[in-house]
């Protein structure tokens, strides 16, 4: 028995991984491009490890997808692979159409022929889960309830559209040609391995290196924040009784301003690793122009999966914050590595005023 994991040197993908084969000994094909925000470090532990059999290559590349389904004979494709910066598909979409879509597409060609000629058992076995966003669903008024698996799809974004055609072609897949997919939403990721472009670890690295900690407009906007290891437990509990054909959002119960979220990161390094001068992190708190068409509220129900699946996140936000400041605290080698030239040029086109 085998999975085959896309996207499985970036920040959810990686994490998945390593819990995967901390969890058991099902080996995993692992095909990432490696793209700026891939990064083989995040899997330094696998080195040598037999079950980990890593490729770089592009989900869009249809001959390498199907020798990989030929060779390895997968039981289940999971799809993490995707652009996944919203700030980034707002400069530049044509890379989110190129693998949220046409990436999707190609790899759903192949799952689909590949699964079509397995034997009757392994065909009945095989699962295609694909990982997607509430972004998915826009934007929330403040008193809103939060979104379910039956709220329309309203994607505001390059990011969240792409996503959405994603998960559209997904659940065309299953109804036309039956292929046995499953499809996570899941709210806002934090955690290690986290790049440092996204608002958390954005953050941390800010701060400690004594720069601004940009929040876009008044800070006010809301997002359900999940801590990255309990997205992988939900993923994995999706993949063994998840209810083929249906989708599964996942949250952590946890809706938070971003200006709370700084100051809380700021209030942990004051007490972790305070500065120099005894001042307040959050001294460095410094509002920029906001986001265009910033979304204002996300929010997840993930009744269902806790219902159905018995799925409930593990850690708190106290708990996993804390755990996540004390990562990066820890990996000072890690952040300087994902901080090479092209993060720079990221950083000061973004950060320009
Ligand atoms: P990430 O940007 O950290 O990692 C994406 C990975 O995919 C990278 O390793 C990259 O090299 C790889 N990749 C990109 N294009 C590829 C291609 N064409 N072929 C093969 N590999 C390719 O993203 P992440 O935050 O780990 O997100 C993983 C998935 O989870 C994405 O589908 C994203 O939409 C979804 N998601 C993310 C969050 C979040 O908060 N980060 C929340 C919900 C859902
Ligand atoms: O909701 C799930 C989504 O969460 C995922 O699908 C995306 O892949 C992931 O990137 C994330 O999207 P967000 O746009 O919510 O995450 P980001 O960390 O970029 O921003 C979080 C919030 O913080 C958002 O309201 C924008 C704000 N922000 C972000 C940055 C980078 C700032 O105020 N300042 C910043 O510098």
């Amino acid at each position: 028995m085998t999975i085959l994991v896309t996207g499985g040197a970036g920040f959810i993908g990686a994490n998945f991984v390593l819990d995967w084969l901390a969890d058991g000994d099902e080996p995993v094909v692992n095909l990432d491009k490696l793209t700026y925000a891939g990064n083989l470090h995040n899997l330094d532990s696998l080195a040598g490890d037999a079950r980990h059999v890593f490729v770089q290559g592009d989900i869009g590349d249809r001959g390498l997808l199907d020798a990989l389904l030929a060779e390895h004979q997968p039981r289940a494709v999971l799809n993490f692979a995707a652009e996944s910066h919203v700030d980034r598909s707002i400069h530049g979409p044509e890379d989110f159409i190129q693998t949220n879509v046409v990436g999707t597409f190609r790899l759903l060609e192949a799952v689909r022929q590949y699964w079509g000629a397995l034997a009757a058992a392994d065909k009945a076995a095989f699962r295609l889960l694909h990982v997607s966003t509430d972004e998915v669903y826009g934007t929330l008024a403040p008193d809103a309830p939060a979104f379910s698996e039956s709220h329309g799809y309203e994607p505001n974004s390059p990011y969240s559209a792409s996503k959405a055609a994603s998960d559209h072609l997904v659940r065309a897949w299953h109804h036309t040609y039956g292929l046995p997919v499953l499809t996570t939403n899941c709210s806002n990721n934090y955690g290690p391995y986290h790049f440092p472009e996204k608002l958390i670890p954005l953050v941390i690295v800010n701060a400690l290196a004594g720069k601004p900690l940009p929040i876009y407009g008044d800070g006010r906007q809301i997002r359900d924040w999940l801590y990255v290891r309990d997205h992988c437990s939900a993923i994995r509990r999706v993949l063994q009784a998840g209810q083929v054909g249906q989708t599964y959002n996942v949250g952590g119960w946890n809706e938070q301003a971003n200006i709370d979220i700084v100051r809380l990161i700021c209030r942990l390094l004051d007490e972790l690793r305070p500065r120099a001068d005894g001042q307040s992190y959050a001294l460095q708190i410094t509002h920029v122009q906001d986001r265009p068409g910033h979304d204002r509220r996300y929010a997840i129900d993930a009744r269902k999966i806790e219902r159905e699946l018995g799925w409930r996140p593990a850690e708190t936000f106290e708990t996993g914050i804390r755990k996540t400041v004390q990562w990066y605290l820890e990996h000072p080698e890690w952040v300087a590595n994902v901080q090479s030239g092209a993060y720079r040029d990221w950083i000061a086109q973004q950060y320009a005023d």
